[in-house]
């Protein structure tokens, strides 16, 4: 875990599309990393919608990744898209699956909410929901700074790299803020 290696995020969009704002925001992390950092995106596509039955039958695969990597990494990295003014199904699904015992492994885990909308506010109502689930959950969610990209669409070029100066800049900050915010945890 803890780590000679540098410091191992474990990151997942909650958006499936191929053009999603979102994925396109970790990817930018991917490359705004301070040193000793690095991302691994999770592609929650093939993660079933939560059935219990299926849980006692045997985990599908792509759970038991989700939440091998949860468990593995120093930190926890999720993108929202914002829905209805509230974090997407696809995040929810993911949580859910994660968090059933044992060892459910969001507890004590550092964690960084971000996201991206076309709208002003960024997934700020979105994010402040999610945090919610991680209060049963023992997570512990980074409080400031705070990554919420508003009119997303202007921040990124047409092949989806985030191109907007301040939100690379505030992206990168963001990134070194948890890294000191998972070594303060104990995690690094
Ligand atoms: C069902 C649905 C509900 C949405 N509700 C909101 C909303 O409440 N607030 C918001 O800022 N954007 C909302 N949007 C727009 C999304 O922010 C936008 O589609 C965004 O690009 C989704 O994230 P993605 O690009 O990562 O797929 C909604 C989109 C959908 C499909």
């Amino acid at each position: 875990m803890a780590s000679d290696d540098g410091l191992r995020v474990f990151g997942f969009a909650g958006s499936l599309r191929r053009g999603s704002l979102n994925k396109a925001l970790l990817a930018a992390a991917q490359g705004l990393t301070p040193a000793g950092m690095t991302i691994e995106v999770f592609d929650l596509a093939g993660v079933p919608l939560y059935d219990d039955d299926l849980r006692q039958a045997g985990l599908p695969e792509a759970v038991t990744a989700l939440r091998a990597g949860i468990a593995a990494a120093d930190a926890v990295l999720i993108a929202t898209p914002e829905y209805n003014f509230s974090f997407s199904g696809v995040v929810k699904n993911a949580v859910d699956w994660a968090s059933r015992p044992p060892d459910q492994p969001f507890a004590g885990k550092p964690i960084a909410i971000l996201g991206a909308s076309p709208s002003r506010l960024g997934t700020a109502r979105a994010q402040y929901q999610l945090r919610q689930c991680f209060i049963y959950l023992d997570g512990r969610v980074m409080n400031r700074p705070e990554m919420m990209l508003g009119d997303a669409r202007q921040a990124f070029d047409e092949a989806g790299r985030l191109t907007e100066p301040k939100a690379r800049e505030h992206l990168a900050g963001f990134l070194a803020a948890l890294a000191d915010f998972a070594r303060e945890s104990g995690r690094a």
